[in-house]
């Protein structure tokens, strides 16, 4: 695997389809070893990882937690309530400050897109972008591959769906750039008002129904409504929103068959995914959710190497 690329991971430019399907093949067997009764491996013994999640997280903050752990890193965790930014420290001062105390990795999440990269050129450690504003979340479109490829069998020739608010998910952006570059198809849909200006720039179709992504959609992924990230409001009204956008029951029958039903959560049920396809036989959210802890683990293994040992 050509792994000198992750030196950090800031973005899925920072992959090609060779280190991201190695990075896949690596998280197989750290899912293997998620799935042990004695659920650690020695891996990254005397690494130190710090998880910086300046923005709120359940799912990425907590898999970040339990894939440093379960490879036998020594984790600690800072969070944005809890640190000296809410003293007025800048984000420059809270990088040296972890650097002297010699991280391997610094994961962050931020709200500005961008930060990951700004601390990546002021820091020693490799830095993994956990979700940066509008920008990127790299680790989402390889846990995102990884449930695609494990429940599909393959990525190449699937034609994949992005639904919802386009425009401020930085989990679309990651998509749209990953998934084609192993042979998927992806378009975009959603309301006009949440898609990007130059949907263009994103290099995949775009709708402004969901009709035609969804009509014989092998993966349908659903997207929550990135409130906070709108300056005002961009919909009249989340029940009319539900109507047009959401993903029921009866829209779903448009996908393939056997289509799967993919969410990076936080969902919010009833407004962009009705609960019985939430809970139903085709979601693989939960899948979702054990894939992170994996590529996880496979990200902070390839990015925690030192220089020498990284293959080239
Ligand atoms: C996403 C995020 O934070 O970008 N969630 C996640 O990481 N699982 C999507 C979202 O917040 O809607």
């Amino acid at each position: 695997m050509t792994d000198a690329r992750l030196r950090h991971l800031l973005s899925v430019s920072d992959l090609c389809a060779e280190s991201a399907t190695g990075l896949l093949d690596a998280a197989e067997a750290f899912l293997e070893v998620s799935r042990r009764p004695v659920r650690k491996v020695p891996t990254l013994r005397g690494k130190t990882v710090i998880n910086c999640f300046f923005e709120a997280s359940t799912r990425t903050r907590t898999s970040f937690e339990l894939a440093g752990k379960r490879l036998s890193a020594d984790v600690v965790n800072v969070s944005a309530s809890s640190s000296s930014t809410t003293k007025g420290e800048t984000l420059r001062d809270t990088v040296k400050t972890l650097d002297a105390m010699h991280a391997d990795v610094i994961v962050v999440r931020h709200g500005a897109s961008g930060a990951p990269a700004y601390v990546a050129e002021r820091t020693r450690a490799s830095v993994v972008n956990a979700g940066d504003g509008t920008h990127e979340h790299p680790t989402q479109a390889l846990l995102d591959a990884f449930t695609i490829r494990r429940t599909k069998g393959r990525i190449a020739g699937l034609k994949v769906a992005i639904l919802g608010d386009i425009a401020h998910s930085r989990v679309a952006r990651s998509n749209a750039l990953l998934l084609p570059m192993l042979g998927a198809e992806v378009c975009v849909a959603g309301p006009r008002t949440l898609l990007p200006h130059d949907s263009a720039a994103l290099g995949v179709r775009s709708y402004d129904r969901v009709e035609p992504a969804l009509e014989g959609a092998d993966v349908v992924m659903m997207l929550r409504i990135q409130r906070e990230r709108q300056g005002v409001s961009l919909l009249p009204s989340l029940r009319e929103y539900a109507r047009q956008f959401g993903l029921s029951a009866q829209r779903l029958e448009r996908a393939a068959p056997d289509a799967i039903v993919m969410h990076p959560g936080p969902m919010n049920r009833g407004v962009e995914i009705a609960d019985d396809v939430a809970d139903g036989p085709r979601s693989v959210v939960l899948a979702q959710v054990e894939a992170g802890v994996a590529v996880r683990m496979a990200v902070l293994y390839q990015c925690s190497q030192d220089p020498d040992e990284r293959e080239s």
